[in-house]
């Protein structure tokens, strides 16, 4: 989705704004721009549709000077994504320039009474709206921040704003309404940026800024106010991460990176929650009492937070024996969902700002619901907005395919799991030393796994031309096979459909013909005959098999065009061994095809909108 920066200090803006929108690359865009504002009277704004390497070339010939400015990429929304829908959008007389992320959903009621007041759009973005409507109010009010609050009672859907007034030549405006936004805290310099990446070279203090409030950030001070205009009083955070870890360090993608740092990923979600076998996982905040009397886990989360979801179902209810209902976020919003008492609901997202996640949970909460988010970023929307938090430390997850912050969302479900089964009896004591130690265990056996990776790259290699790959499993094998096909469909273009094993025979089956790749997944021994019937379905119609089991299924691994063996493990952990050759599948497929694994066409990493 759409990134913001900005900047004000005494450096020259433009090098610094082009160097944070490098770091928001990943979240996905088709066009980029500057403003800056120097001494002239005119803000100066260079923008285009394209790769950033196309408008830092502009910014080169053309050498913007001000220490003062915006940058935005853009994926587009309302209009194609050309250089007149790029942001920044500005007024007639260049005095005013911003950038947004979000939708305005009333643009074009807006679009025409601006255009019956005498405006002239340049563009067909929904944002040109906003910077016209600016200029109306700034007219009357002369007054920067009321401009901002007045144009803002008027826009309906969701804006992270970056605001240049020329008036005001030493400030940055900000606001936010769902869309999400943050300012970095300087010495003697400050940063906006939709994510924390963006400006960690810079700082690691930021304030996350709030619905319906208002920054004005100079490079001495930032105040924030409510759209009232009174003043609120904001409280740090401090983020942590290395900026290192936000670069690719010696890896040819930021993807195949992060696949490598799975294995740290599960260590430090992991290892700090247990002390001498024992679980802690206080983030949880539910009395024991209240664990024992649970009804109902609802997990609401999207894509592959969501596969984590699915995997954490089969998880929790065989080993705490509490039904759970996991549901795609932008269904359970609109669905009227009846949400009884003595349960709770589990959001799960990496960024913490995916807009149909926050929605979900806001219903759950809407209905008296406790709720726990399972989150990556910290001081990010869901995190902020959820009862409680239960940290992931994956670290920043660049690439726009995730990878390790799907495994850390699996390392999280299983602690909640073991420490609701323990709470409720429903493992032994000794069940559960041996599940925790396995559990530990994960990361070495996950290393085995990625040692294996160029026997992996040949077999993808030769499924470069496929045009349709399938992926069966049964219970935690669909789960995971889930994740599995949508890895390889996100990056490497080629349709792939996940199916419960059991299920493709009432229809899908039809599409099995000579040369389809099937990836049958056998890791659940009990089930292993089922699954096993299920592929010589498939190969006797004419399917190739990748299979992933242990090695104790000679049945199924002996018809397999190429097989994986994973490491053994409880099954009840399967889909986080299963997981790392199936990215790395996804992984060299789309090398093979040349594409732009880390950032696949029509996708964004973070995804604000509905
Ligand atoms: C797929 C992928 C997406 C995200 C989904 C939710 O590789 O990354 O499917 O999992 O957009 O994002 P978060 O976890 O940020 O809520």
């Amino acid at each position: 989705m759409c990134g913001i920066v900005g900047y004000v200090g005494n450096l020259n803006a433009a090098p610094v704004l082009i160097d944070s929108l490098k770091k928001l690359e990943y979240r996905g865009y088709d066009s980029a721009g500057i403003a800056v504002l120097g001494k002239e009277v005119e803000i100066k704004v260079i923008k285009t549709q394209g790769r950033l390497s196309a408008l830092e070339s502009l910014v080169l010939d053309q050498k913007p000077q001000g220490n003062i400015g915006i940058g935005h990429t853009r994926w587009a929304t309302h209009g194609e994504p050309n250089t007149e829908n790029a942001h920044p959008h500005y007024n007639a007389s260049r005095t005013i320039a911003l950038v947004h992320n979000g939708i305005i959903e009333n643009h074009g009621d807006l679009r025409q009474e601006l255009t019956s007041r005498g405006y002239t759009f340049l563009s067909h973005t929904d944002t040109e709206v906003a910077v016209h409507l600016l200029d109306y109010y700034y007219k009357s009010e002369k007054d920067p921040k009321k401009a901002i609050s007045m144009t803002l009672s008027r826009v309906k859907g969701s804006y992270a704003f970056g605001i240049l007034f020329a008036d005001c030549p030493n400030t940055v405006f900000a606001a936010r309404k769902d869309s999400p936004l943050a300012v970095g805290l300087g010495q003697g310099e400050n940063f906006i940026a939709s994510d924390a990446p963006a400006i960690l070279k810079h700082t690691h203090d930021v304030i996350y800024i709030d619905n319906d409030e208002i920054a004005e950030i100079q490079k001495d001070s930032v105040k924030v106010y409510h759209l009232n205009l009174k003043e609120t009083a904001k409280e740090a955070v401090h983020i942590g991460w290395d900026p290192e870890a936000a670069e690719k360090n010696g890896f040819a993608h930021f993807m195949l990176k992060e696949i490598h740092e799975q294995p740290a990923a599960i260590r430090n979600t992991v290892f700090p929650r247990i002390t001498d076998g024992n679980i802690s996982l206080d983030e949880l905040a539910l009395s024991e009492d209240a664990i024992k009397n649970l009804r109902k886990i609802h997990i609401v989360a999207c894509g592959s937070a969501y596969h984590a979801g699915v995997v954490g179902k089969y998880v929790i209810e065989k080993l705490a024996r509490i039904p759970v209902e996991v549901d795609l976020a932008s269904e359970f919003r609109y669905r009227e969902p009846i949400l009884e008492k003595d349960s709770f609901c589990i959001a799960i997202s990496q960024s913490g700002e995916t807009a149909d996640t926050l929605a979900a949970l806001r219903e759950a909460k809407r209905q008296g619901l406790f709720t726990v988010a399972i989150v990556n970023v910290i001081g990010s929307t869901i995190a902020r907005e959820a009862d409680s938090v239960i940290h992931t430390h994956a670290g920043p997850e660049i690439s726009v395919a995730t990878t390790k912050a799907y495994s850390a969302q699996l390392a999280t479900l299983y602690l909640v799991a073991l420490r609701l089964a323990l709470v409720r009896a429903t493992v032994t004591k000794e069940d559960f030393a041996k599940l925790v130690k396995e559990l530990k265990s994960l990361p070495e056996k996950i290393e085995m796994l990625l040692a294996e990776q160029e026997s992996i790259k040949q077999f993808a290699n030769k499924c470069k031309e496929k045009k349709d790959i399938f992926f069966i499993g049964r219970g935690i094998d669909y789960a995971a096979a889930l994740e599995g096909s949508l890895k390889l469909k996100e990056i490497s273009y080629i349709h792939s459909e996940a199916y419960a094993a059991g299920e493709l025979k009432h229809g899908t089956i039809s599409l099995i013909e000579k040369g389809t790749l099937v990836v049958s997944l056998a890791t659940q021994p009990t089930l292993y005959e089922k699954t096993v019937s299920n592929t010589a379905e498939v190969i006797c119609r004419g399917a190739d098999i990748l299979a992933l089991t242990f090695g104790d299924n000679p049945a199924l691994l002996q018809n397999a065009a190429f097989s994986v063996i994973l490491p053994e493990t409880d099954p009840i952990f399967s889909a986080s061994l299963s997981v790392i050759p199936l990215q790395l599948f996804a992984y060299h497929i789309s090398l093979a095809k040349g594409l732009d694994v880390d950032k696949p066409r029509n996708l964004a990493k973070s995804v604000t909108v509905e």
